[in-house]
C-alpha cells in the first residue's frame, strides 16, 4: 500500500507571513517590516528569572496545567487589571505560546462538520488549525466595516452547525479593535446562541487610545467563553513560549486533557520568567506603547500622505493599507516592493483571501528602519505613478 499523508494536512499551506520575509537573504539591503515581534529585548529581570530557574535545577516538569504560582499570576492580572476572575486550580492552564491554547481549543471543541466564524481578514493561524481539526472556516468580511466585525452581519451567518466564533482584536494584521458599544452588541447577540467565542487577546496590551475591552468582561459569555492570552508580544517573550488558555471549569477539563497529552507542560524555566514578568513588570508594555504610539502616527501619515487608504489602527503594531490602485496582486506588490524598493512586507492574502488589496506593515522596528522603509516606498510609489506603470510582475513565490 502507498504511504499516504493526511489529507487535510496536504490540503493547508505553510503561513503566507513568511513567505516574503523567507527570500530576504538574498536581499541583504532590504528593510524587513515583515516580522510581528516587538524590537525590544526581553526585560533584564525576567530573563535572570529564567536563567535562576536553569541553574536552581526548575528543569523538570510541571503541572500539567502550569505551576500553580503562574496560574495564581496570570488569575491576578486579570483580577487587578481587567476585574474579571478566572479560578487558578480550574480555569486557567499555562500553554505553550497561544499558539497552542488556538490548537488545544480547535480539537477540544471541533466536530467534523462544524462551521468556524472567522471576521476576516484575520491573522493566519486560525484558519489552518480549524480546517486541520475537521471544521469549515466562514469569514465574517469586515473591509466595509473599517475591519470592526458588525453584530447584524455576524448574526446572517449563524447556522445550526456554527461551533464557534473567533475574534482577535486588537487585530493582527488591522491593528482594529472594537469599539465598547459594538462589544456589547456582540455580547448581547452571542448570549443568546449556542455557540463558544473564542478570543484571542495577545495584544491587549498594545493599546493606544482608550483601554481594552475584553469579552470576558462579560459575565453572561463566562459558560461559553475561551480567553487566549499570553507574554509573546506584551513582555517581548516571543522566543519563550507562554501561552494562557483561560474557560470555565467544565470546559478545561476536557482541553487540558487535549493540552496535556500534546505537551505535557510549557517549558518550565519559562513558567519561573513568566511569573517575574507577571509580577515583576507589568510596566513593561506601558514602557514600550509610547514608542509604538509614535511609530504608528509616523507611518499613517506618511502612508497617507503617498496616497495609500489606511484605516488608523488603535492597538497591535501593524499597518494595513490598501494597494488596490495597483492593480497587482498583494503577493505581487510585496515582491515588487521587495525587488525594486528594498522593502519587505506581508502580501494581505496571508490573512486570507480577504486581505488580498492590502499589505501588512509590521512597525515593532526602529524607528530610522521605518524611515528608510517610507522613504523608500515613496520614492517607489512616485515613479510608480510618473510612469504609469501597470506591468505586472510574475512571482511565482514558493
Ligand atoms: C493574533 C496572534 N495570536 C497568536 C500569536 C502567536 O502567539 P504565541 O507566540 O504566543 O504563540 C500571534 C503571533 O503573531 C498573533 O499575532
Amino acid at each position: 500500500m502507498a504511504l499516504t499523508i493526511n489529507s487535510r494536512v496536504q490540503s493547508i499551506e505553510s503561513s503566507g507571513i513568511r513567505k516574503i520575509s523567507n527570500l530576504l537573504t538574498n536581499y541583504p539591503d532590504a528593510i524587513n517590516l515583515t516580522i510581528g515581534q516587538p524590537d525590544f529585548p526581553t526585560p533584564e529581570r525576567i530573563k535572570e528569572a529564567g536563567c535562576t530557574a536553569i541553574v536552581t535545577n526548575k528543569t523538570v516538569y510541571s503541572h500539567n496545567a502550569g505551576l500553580l504560582e503562574l496560574r495564581q499570576a496570570v488569575s491576578n492580572f486579570f483580577t487587578n487589571k481587567y476585574d474579571f476572575t478566572y479560578d487558578p486550580q480550574t480555569e486557567i492552564i499555562v500553554t505553550t505560546g497561544a499558539s497552542e491554547a488556538m490548537d488545544t481549543v480547535f480539537r477540544t471543541i471541533i466536530e467534523e462538520g462544524d462551521e468556524v466564524i472567522l471576521p476576516a481578514p484575520i491573522y493566519a493561524g486560525y484558519e489552518p488549525l480549524i480546517t486541520l481539526a475537521g471544521a469549515k472556516p466562514i469569514y465574517l468580511d469586515t473591509t466595509t466595516t473599517d475591519f470592526i466585525p458588525n453584530p447584524a452581519q455576524l448574526e446572517q451567518l449563524i447556522t445550526p452547525k456554527t461551533k464557534a466564533v473567533v475574534f482577535n482584536y486588537p487585530s493582527n494584521p488591522t491593528g482594529a479593535t472594537i469599539p465598547r458599544e459594538t462589544m456589547d452588541q456582540l455580547a448581547e447577540l452571542l448570549s443568546k446562541h449556542d455557540i463558544f467565542i473564542i478570543s484571542d487577546e495577545i495584544y491587549s496590551e498594545n493599546i493606544f487610545e482608550g483601554e481594552h475591552h475584553s469579552f470576558a468582561h462579560y459575565p453572561q459569555l463566562k459558560n461559553k467563553l475561551f480567553l487566549i492570552h499570553g507574554l509573546s508580544k506584551s513582555h517581548s517573550m516571543t522566543g519563550w513560549r507562554i501561552g494562557f488558555l483561560l474557560t470555565a471549569t467544565e470546559w478545561m477539563q476536557q482541553a487540558a486533557k487535549v493540552h496535556g497529552y500534546n505537551t505535557i507542560c510549557a517549558s518550565v524555566p519559562s513558567q519561573y520568567a513568566a511569573i517575574c514578568a507577571l509580577t515583576e513588570c507589568e510596566h513593561t508594555p506601558a514602557d514600550m506603547n509610547p514608542d509604538y504610539i509614535r511609530r504608528r502616527n509616523y507611518i499613517y501619515n506618511r502612508l497617507t500622505n503617498m496616497g495609500l487608504p489606511t484605516v488608523k489602527p488603535n492597538g497591535a503594531f501593524y499597518m494595513f493599507p490598501s494597494i488596490k490602485q495597483f492593480n497587482m496582486t498583494s503577493e505581487q506588490l510585496a515582491l515588487t516592493l521587495l525587488n525594486e524598493a528594498g522593502v519587505a512586507v506581508v502580501p494581505g492574502s496571508a490573512f486570507t483571501s480577504y486581505g488580498e488589496g492590502y499589505i501588512r506593515i509590521s512597525y515593532a522596528y526602529a524607528f530610522d528602519q521605518l524611515e528608510i522603509a517610507m522613504n523608500r516606498l515613496e520614492h517607489w510609489i512616485t515613479n510608480w505613478r510618473n510612469q504609469e506603470r501597470h506591468i505586472v510582475p510574475d512571482p511565482p513565490l514558493v
